[in-house]
């Protein structure tokens, strides 16, 4: 708790990311007393609203986790009593000089610090951001921007943005947001690896034979369908989610914890990369699906979908890192909407036991008996590791069987929501879990080529029913490489 004022300006008020992720995670750091006494909430947007309509907005999203908590009911209300709104236009100087003058008003001329999340488009960006460090600045204590992406479409938009954004704000305010990167088992992927001696040594060609990142969701783009159609399934999951995660795992062993020793590491992942080719990716799009009585709308069947849309819902991708330590290993990528179910999580599985004497003697199907490291990111957040089992009794028999740390038996303590992670960092100035340019231009690199590549020839993605387990051709490209998917096994 510092003398100094806090302001967190949430820019896109009104939108769907504020209203379920970012004032709830904003309530659940006041709850834990993880803000400074002194700090203020804007809500920012066009539409015209009072400042008690904000609050009726906002408190119907804050219920989450703390509800269960005794005085909740107080400290929502104390909660809701310091948020303000102001509506203006995102070009308008003048409308941004206006929440200046507000928020001057609550700083009360001590230092303050003032944090601004972009939740808008980001063909708006650049207006706020100037805003931001222009009127709108702080000028006494920092200002720092928080913005979601897409940042960009490809390379070549995602460089004109950031160097658009740099002509306001120093790289060092702008914090970019993935907010996988928030999660906990995502925060735990390093800890598991680099503190664990049974891990370590392992993680490597030498004896991990691939690696596969699962991002499905069991519903479509319902009420998205106009966003989605202009990104697809590559740019809204892949090209972000996954492979910042893939770095996360596949890095060298940072000097240091500090965030920019860990995003240096990052980016050497990133740029030995291989560009992705159209041959190891599979695309596909979901269509629609009648169950009992229940019918499931297609991809294309939303209004604001174009009826000949090519755009991906599906994707599955082979990738290489061309180094040393990971040479040969494929790096496999699943997402999927409106697939059969909800998951994300990360499996590694290792090579065969060389000369494995139970297979000699005792005939053990090594396909079947690899050990499996799966973490599952959500739900049910768990880390499980599969290893051969004699199964009891007289003879010899084996099953595969489970080592299972399961978050929900093993640990009372609720785990935060990733954007409570990510703005506490934004506030406290810890970047280490925010994508660098750098980090950002190496990832485009690896995708742009491909995407350009689905565009001009205009590849037809595979159709897949609304709730199944996605388009085949994601087994024979997993197939090509001696590869199974774990989670289908
Ligand atoms: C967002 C994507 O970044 O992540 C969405 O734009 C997706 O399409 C969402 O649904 C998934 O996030 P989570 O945390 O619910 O898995």
């Amino acid at each position: 708790q510092s003398e100094s004022n806090l302001s967190v300006t949430v820019v896109g008020a009104s939108g769907d990311l504020a209203k379920k992720k970012i004032f709830p995670a904003l309530f659940a750091l006041f709850y834990e007393d993880c803000l400074p006494q002194n700090f203020t909430i804007f809500g920012y947007a066009r539409t015209k609203m009072s400042d008690e309509e904000l609050r009726e907005m906002i408190s119907r999203t804050l219920t989450c986790r703390i509800d269960k908590r005794e005085n909740c009911g107080d400290k929502m209300e104390e909660f809701l009593e310091r948020c303000f709104y102001q509506s203006g236009q995102y070009n308008s100087e003048e409308d941004f000089a206006e929440l200046d003058l507000k928020l001057k008003q609550k700083e009360g001329g001590k230092v303050s610090n003032r944090l601004f999340y972009l939740s808008i488009p980001p063909d708006i960006f650049v207006d706020v951001a100037r805003s931001a460090s222009g009127k709108a600045s702080s000028k006494n204590g920092w200002t720092r921007v928080i913005v979601e992406k897409p940042f960009g479409r490809d390379s070549e938009s995602s460089g004109e943005l950031t160097r658009s954004l740099k002509k306001y704000l120093a790289e060092d305010q702008i914090f970019r947001i993935d907010h996988y990167l928030g999660k906990e088992l995502v925060e735990n992927l390093s800890v598991l690896r680099f503190s664990n001696l049974v891990f370590e040594p392992l993680w490597s060609r030498n004896y991990i034979r691939n690696v596969q990142f699962i991002f499905s969701e069991d519903f479509g783009t319902e009420g998205r369908g106009g966003y989605f159609d202009n990104y697809g399934i590559i740019r809204d999951i892949m090209q972000n989610h996954l492979l910042q995660i893939l770095a996360l795992f596949a890095m060298e062993t940072p000097v240091t914890l500090d965030a920019e020793d860990v995003r240096n590491e990052k980016v050497k992942v990133l740029r030995s990369m291989r560009h992705l080719k159209l041959e190891d990716v599979v695309v596909g799009q979901y269509k629609g699906h009648k169950k009992g009585e229940k019918t499931f709308l297609g991809y294309t069947d939303d209004p604001t979908v174009p009826n000949n849309s090519l755009t991906p819902t599906f994707a599955a991708a082979a990738l290489f890192i061309d180094n040393a330590r990971w040479d040969g290993v494929p790096f496999l990528m699943k997402a999927g909407k409106a697939l059969n179910t909800r998951r994300a999580e990360i499996r590694v599985q290792f090579r065969h036991v060389p000369g494995n004497l139970y297979k000699r003697n005792f005939g053990m199907d090594l396909d079947k008996a690899t050990n499996e490291l799966v973490l599952r990111v959500q739900p049910d957040e768990a880390i499980y590791l599969k290893i051969n089992n004699k199964i009891p009794g007289l003879g010899m028999r084996f099953d595969r069987s489970d080592l299972n740390l399961l978050y929900s038996t093993r640990y009372t303590t609720e785990i935060p929501d990733a954007y409570e992670r990510l703005l506490l960092d934004a506030i406290e100035g810890e970047r280490r879990l925010f994508i660098r340019s750098d980090e950002l231009d190496a990832a485009w690199g690896i995708f742009t080529p491909l995407l350009k590549e689905l565009e001009s020839k205009k590849i037809s993605p595979e159709l897949y029913p609304y709730g199944s387990r996605g388009p085949v051709g994601a087994h024979y490209l997993a197939a090509k490489y001696d590869v199974r998917w774990g989670d289908l096994a």
